[in-house]
């Protein structure tokens, strides 16, 4: 497979994940960070089922995801599951089925990386209509540790909800909202049952976990407790319900590519009661399942209906 010779990007439905004409002119695009190409190897044969595209920062996280998914969809595995980037060995991927469960690193320049050649995976396997999730863990505000947030919007550093990027030595701002009905069909899943709140709200995003997100245990730090608080306060008078590091970037990309997503995050520990993260690594690990119950719930019900279609 290479671009040569088409004159658009179009798949046969009109549309396109890819907004960029010079990728008609590579003979062969390399997704080097993926370990995959368009030549050596068959990304329709490989993907071209793919629906849903879940991401998370580790390699651990992503890997427990795919197996959940495979009990869940009652998809059964031979053997492991293969991490199918491992000529790149920065990454995870794992699929099945119809869910890619890739791992993205911690912050944004990890993620957007990966996410790029995600997207230009997609396309390259002729998927329609693919649907993106971040499944993540946060730090909250003024909610209870181990709770779960679907995002609305992502607010960057100075408090507005864009992702920006410098391009060519200026700054490009693009918005970081999300996808409103599926969000709404995330929360929806929530089940009486469920030994966790689900709430929806602002992610402020940042680009440091210490002082980005006004912490006071970092190496360095000139604000006082009092200061600290007044700007927690501030995100929380402003709708935002958690503090990771990707929101913005997730939106803005997938907002472009015309992909519907979601953020999904658990939080760690409430921001308005403290910095560090003292919860047990067994309790941590428990309550990280919690965003995948509410994706792989979803993904669920919405494979059972397009199977039915
Ligand atoms: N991840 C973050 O970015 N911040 C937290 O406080 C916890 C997890």
């Amino acid at each position: 497979m290479s671009n040569a010779g088409a004159n658009s990007l179009k798949q046969q439905d009109g549309k396109s994940l890819l907004k960029n004409d010079h990728l008609l002119n590579l003979e062969v695009d390399v997704l080097y960070h993926l370990g995959l190409d368009t030549s050596s190897n068959d990304l329709k044969a490989m993907f071209g089922d793919v629906k849903y595209v879940c991401m998370g920062g580790t390699k651990y996280r992503m890997r427990e995801f795919a197996a959940y998914m495979a009990v869940v969809l009652e998809i059964p595995q031979e053997g492991k599951l293969v991490n199918l980037t491992k000529h790149s060995q920065r990454y995870a991927m794992y699929k099945v089925g119809p869910v890619l469960s890739v791992s993205h690193g911690i912050g944004i320049p990890s993620m957007t990386v990966l996410m790029q050649e995600v997207i230009k995976l997609m396309h390259y396997a002729g998927v329609k209509d693919p649907e993106f999730f971040r499944i993540g863990t946060s730090g909250g505000v003024g909610i209870p540790a181990g709770s779960v947030v679907v995002s609305s919007w992502g607010l960057n550093g100075v408090l507005e909800r864009t992702y920006d990027l410098p391009i060519l030595g200026t700054t490009r701002k693009f918005p970081a909202i999300l996808d409103n009905s599926l969000s709404q069909e995330l929360l929806a899943t929530a089940s009486p049952d469920d030994d966790f709140e689900i709430h929806s709200g602002g992610t402020f995003a940042t680009d440091d976990f210490y002082r980005g997100q006004a912490r006071l245990d970092g190496p360095f730090c000139d604000y006082t407790d009092a200061d600290k608080m007044t700007f927690l306060k501030k995100l929380s008078s402003m709708g935002v319900k958690n503090i990771e590091m990707e929101t913005t970037a997730f939106a803005a990309f997938t907002g472009e590519a015309g992909i519907r997503s979601a953020v999904v995050c658990v939080t760690f520990l409430d921001r308005l009661l403290g910095d560090q993260v003292t919860t047990s690594k067994s309790t941590l690990l428990d309550w990280q399942t919690r965003p995948m119950t509410v994706i792989g719930r979803y993904i669920v019900k919405s494979y059972q209906k397009t199977k039915s279609k």
